[in-house]
């Protein structure tokens, strides 16, 4: 069965067709250059760009899947959570597709997307304890089957990815700012400074604006200027920065999987890239965990995700109707 997925539920525009589960094509149009110049991303210039682009994205992947439209037998699409603007190009253009084309239509929640991205590679057994960390969304889930999803926790204020962007903009060092520490990391020390822990005992939430007070107040208390720092300290806060997040979102897989006596973790989102994290879910395997990552490309935002989410909800008997809107809040 080949499925047409779509995502522009942020600044990606992404479009990719699968094969049952597997992936023909995932192609993800990035808008970073255009955002870069403003530090994070301008939710007006995200939407105008889905619009010029969703066409031609759709078509290369159709392409590159060798599929021809009329072949396609569901078109699935990510409706939220996102930003609102950019959701809509995405949802609209879908619905125009299946409403033309007579094909059926599921929208998707970009959370189970995430979720459902390691089914594109692995078949991990139920139950198991989910960690979405990406740029928007920080949460814990305890997963029982396809659709039947739990929140454990969430963070309290900025996602996990939303704080790594945020340092990196202090250090001076660009957006998005996930892959640059991930990279400077790896040349500094992390034991040079000591930066908190928010473990919030006995609670599955996560909490990372204070960790973003106290790189500052460090900037401040070495006498530098934000966005001006020397190149060894740089990478020094940045080990410190990333061990510290790295920390946190172990102890409270390990917490989740004692509490709900679950062996098997599945991380997904854009922050299930990052290196430290990967090889310290290595460690989590020898200790006895069934843990799964996605390859690095299925952890960012893309279509094949909403795809294969859009597919099991299908072959579970859902359809969505035109009246589908999108939203930019949404919980799972
Ligand atoms: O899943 P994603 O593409 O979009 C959202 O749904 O938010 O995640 C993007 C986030 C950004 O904050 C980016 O800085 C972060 O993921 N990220 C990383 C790495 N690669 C991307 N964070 C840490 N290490 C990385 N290697
Ligand atoms: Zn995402």
């Amino acid at each position: 069965m080949l499925i047409l997925g779509i995502d522009t539920s942020c600044d990606d525009t992404s479009a990719s067709v699968i094969n049952g589960r597997k992936i023909l094509s995932n192609i993800v149009s990035s808008q970073i250059s255009f955002h870069r110049k403003y530090g994070g991303v301008v939710p007006e210039i995200a939407s105008r760009k889905h619009i010029e682009w969703i066409w031609n994205v759709t078509e290369q992947a159709l392409n590159e899947a060798k599929a021809n439209f009329k072949d396609i037998e569901l078109i699935a699409v990510c409706h939220g959570p996102g930003l609102i603007g950019s959701l809509l190009v995405g949802l609209c253009f879908a619905k125009a597709l299946s409403y033309a084309s007579q094909k059926p239509l599921v929208a998707v929640n970009h959370l189970e997307g995430h979720i459902l991205s390691i089914f594109l590679e692995e078949e991990p057994e139920f139950p198991f304890i989910s960690l979405i960390v990406s740029g928007g969304h920080t949460s814990l889930y305890r997963v029982d089957d396809f659709g039947k999803y739990k929140e454990l926790g969430r963070t309290r204020d900025d996602a996990a990815g939303e704080a790594f962007d945020k340092i990196a903009k202090m250090l001076g060092l660009g957006y998005p700012g996930g892959p640059i520490i991930d990279s400077l990391a790896k040349k500094g020390n992390p034991e040079k400074f000591n930066l908190p822990r928010p473990y919030l005992h006995k609670s599955f939430d996560f909490s990372f604006s204070g960790l973003k007070t106290a790189v500052k107040l460090l900037i401040k208390n070495l006498g530098y200027e934000e966005g001006s720092l020397d190149e060894d300290i740089k990478k020094d806060i940045a080990a410190a920065f990333q061990s510290a997040v790295v920390d946190v979102l172990i102890e409270k897989i390990k917490w989740a999987t004692e509490f709900e006596n679950i062996k098997t973790v599945v991380i997904t989102g854009g922050v299930a890239a990052n290196s430290e994290l990967r090889e310290r879910c290595l460690k989590l395997k020898e200790e006895g965990l069934n843990v799964y990552l996605p390859s690095k490309a299925l952890c960012t935002d893309n279509a094949a995700m909403i795809a294969v989410a859009g597919y099991e909800r299908y072959l579970r008997g859902e359809k969505s109707d035109l009246f589908v809107n999108a939203k930019a809040y949404l919980p799972l």
